[in-house]
């Protein structure tokens, strides 16, 4: 049988998933897909619409869905996954079943300025918030999921991580 290179990045909203993922794949020439476009994609609707329309409940099982749909492709890629993916349905599990999972540990401080920078406006869960709030939510978060994050096969700590570290 042929054996597919799968690799999948998790970590906190802001820890950089995405841009590492997409310079990792780059430099792997291999195909990179985003969990959150991909969910966009097959919904038609944005993530934000989705939690405002369905709830969350109706987001993570869409998001399950997709995730379980990628993870068996058969084609090597790196994978990007919203910060919640691993820590629902047993998720973490599959995606070491099915791939080589890294968590990018990126220190809250850093996390906290990303996201009062300007990306909060565009994460639903951090919709409306004041810096302070954005604080105490981001806490919270990393306190249930880091759990699941410290599954991953490979940990990156710090906040300038390169794609060269992965791409060997
Ligand atoms: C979420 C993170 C988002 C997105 C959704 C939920 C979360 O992705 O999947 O808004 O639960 O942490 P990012 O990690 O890219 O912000």
């Amino acid at each position: 049988m042929r054996q597919y290179n799968k690799m999948v990045l998790v970590g906190m909203p802001g820890s950089g998933k995405s841009t590492l993922g997409k310079r990792v794949a780059r430099l792997l020439n291999v195909p990179f897909f985003d969990l959150d476009h991909e969910i966009e994609n097959r919904d038609g609707t944005k993530i934000p619409e989705i939690f405002a329309a369905h709830g969350e409940d109706y987001f993570r099982e869409l998001e399950t869905k997709t995730l379980v749909e990628l993870l068996h492709r058969d084609e090597s890629f790196v994978l990007s996954t919203g910060g919640g993916a691993p820590c629902f349905n047993g998720n973490m599990d599959l995606i070491n079943q099915l791939a080589v999972s890294v968590y990018l540990d990126v220190p809250m401080s850093e996390l906290l300025f990303r996201l009062i920078k300007g990306q909060a406006g565009k994460r639903p869960l951090f919709a409306q918030m004041n810096e302070e709030e954005v604080r105490l939510k981001l806490l919270d978060m990393y306190q249930q999921r880091s759990v699941f994050y410290r599954m991953a096969r490979i940990t990156l700590s710090g906040k300038d991580i390169s794609a060269e570290q992965l791409a060997v």
